[in-house]
């Protein structure tokens, strides 16, 4: 376990911490190597910065490599690349031990370092793209990247060694006190791990990010988490870039809105309302309906498909007043893709009582999908009147899709029948 500084190149050290004991990060990030807080330190001829800091249990060592590379009278500046906990935990005490330093944060951190520090009289600097800390013959340059993985997030750039601090960007969760990505073990799974379930929701933003980043030289980049990628470091920005692109090429993305069924049956009762579904959707021109049956599936390639739809709709079968396994199983593997806004349905036959549909309808809201039409629920095998109304749920749906959904005008005398 490293117990000192780390030079990155003259006066550019890691004073980071390793935490190799850690298998869950942040309650649900599993880590089989640990991880590490990287911290680092920027000497200038007039200036020193401290770019982020380390979870709050493992100050102590932060401070300890932070004495080592510099005194506290000498920062003149704090960067905080973000603002989560892990990275923010000795801010406070370095505040107060570096007393001519200025706290740099982008401008959407503001509020949350309010929060964080629980005051509103605070000293800092907002900084956005473009922005620049002169340190004396080094020059730091803020590149404004949000939702890399908060809204706050933004990556700082030390121009005259072409180093790129990125906060949680190219991070991974992955212990080795070698500390450089060509002395480290493999740790690619982590990469691509730490990608998947920090970044991908993300993905617009991430690409937005990479137009910012890929132009820039780059000698190394070091990142909040994970070792430093100094053989290669492009590879890493093509690899994001490969991971950011759409994952499937969608031949009709260009002229028609996506609108996916998935739908479980025990008795073929649901897969027929499955089917009323889908004919009633692409009778409306500009909407590509498809059609998948759960238990001939798995879960992976249907959240792809997800991330990429405009409108989901799922069909279950009511058992002991639940939806089906799999239809939850596939619900609760979306939270590592944006979904918010994407249009929601339910339908589903049911023997007793029929508890799925609304089931699947909350749980879709809560996802902050839109729900705009109710959904059809029947009682063992739909007749025509309940296929009708699951034709008119696809058909609304498309509608819905295409903007073909006229504004109802509700009748007063409706409303006093009810
Ligand atoms: Fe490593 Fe988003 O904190």
């Amino acid at each position: 376990m490293t117990d000192s500084p780390v030079a990155i190149a003259p006066g550019v050290h890691w004073i980071g911490a390793l935490d190799p004991q850690l298998r869950i990060f942040d309650v649900i990030l599993k880590t089989a190597n640990g991880t590490t807080y990287n911290a680092y330190c920027v000497r200038g001829e007039t200036g020193v910065a401290i770019i982020d800091t380390v979870k709050a249990e493992f100050a102590d060592t932060f401070f300890e490599h932070l004495e080592q590379v510099a005194r506290y009278d000498e920062i003149t500046a704090i960067v905080l690349n973000h603002l989560e906990p892990d990275h923010t935990g000795a801010l406070p005490e370095l505040m107060r031990r570096a007393p001519n330093a200025r706290l740099y944060i982008s401008v959407k951190a503001q509020t949350m370092l309010k929060g964080l520090l629980k005051s509103e009289d605070l000293e800092y600097t907002p900084v956005n793209t473009g922005d620049t800390v002169d340190l004396g013959g080094r020059t730091l340059t803020f590149l404004n990247t949000p939702f890399l993985h908060w809204p706050d997030t933004q990556c700082t750039y030390l121009n005259e060694e072409a180093m790129l601090f990125s906060g949680d960007v190219f991070g991974c969760h992955f212990c080795d006190s070698r500390l450089f990505n060509d002395r480290v073990g493999d740790f690619r799974f982590s990469f691509e791990y730490y990608y998947q379930h920090i970044m991908r929701p993300f993905r617009e933003h991430v690409r937005a990010g990479l137009d910012l980043i890929e132009p820039l030289e780059l000698s190394l980049i070091a990142p909040a988490h994970g070792p430093i990628l100094r053989d290669a470091p492009r590879s890493y920005v093509q690899r994001y870039r490969q991971l950011a692109a759409p994952l499937l090429h969608n031949e009709a993305a260009d002229r028609a809105k996506t609108l996916l069924i998935f739908y479980i049956s025990s008795y073929g009762n649901t897969a027929r309302m499955a089917l009323a579904v889908r004919d009633g959707a692409e009778e409306v021109e500009g909407v590509r309906a498809s059609l998948y049956d759960l238990q001939g599936g798995e879960v992976a390639p249907f959240v792809d498909l997800i991330e990429e739809a405009d409108c989901i709709v799922f069909g279950s079968p009511t058992i002991n007043g639940d939806a089906v396994k799999p239809i939850w199983d596939l619900l609760s593997s979306l939270a590592v893709v944006n979904i918010k806004d994407k249009l929601g349905a339910a339908f589903g036959s049911y023997g007793w009582t029929g508890e799925a549909v609304a089931m699947v309808e909350d749980r879709l809201r809560g996802l902050k999908l839109r729900v705009p039409v109710r959904g059809v629920k029947a009682k063992l095998i739909p007749n025509e009147a309940e296929l009708a109304q699951c034709w008119m749920l696809g058909h609304q749906l498309a509608e819905h899709l295409t903007g073909r959904n006229a504004r109802r005008v509700i009748d007063m005398s409706e409303l006093l029948n009810v």
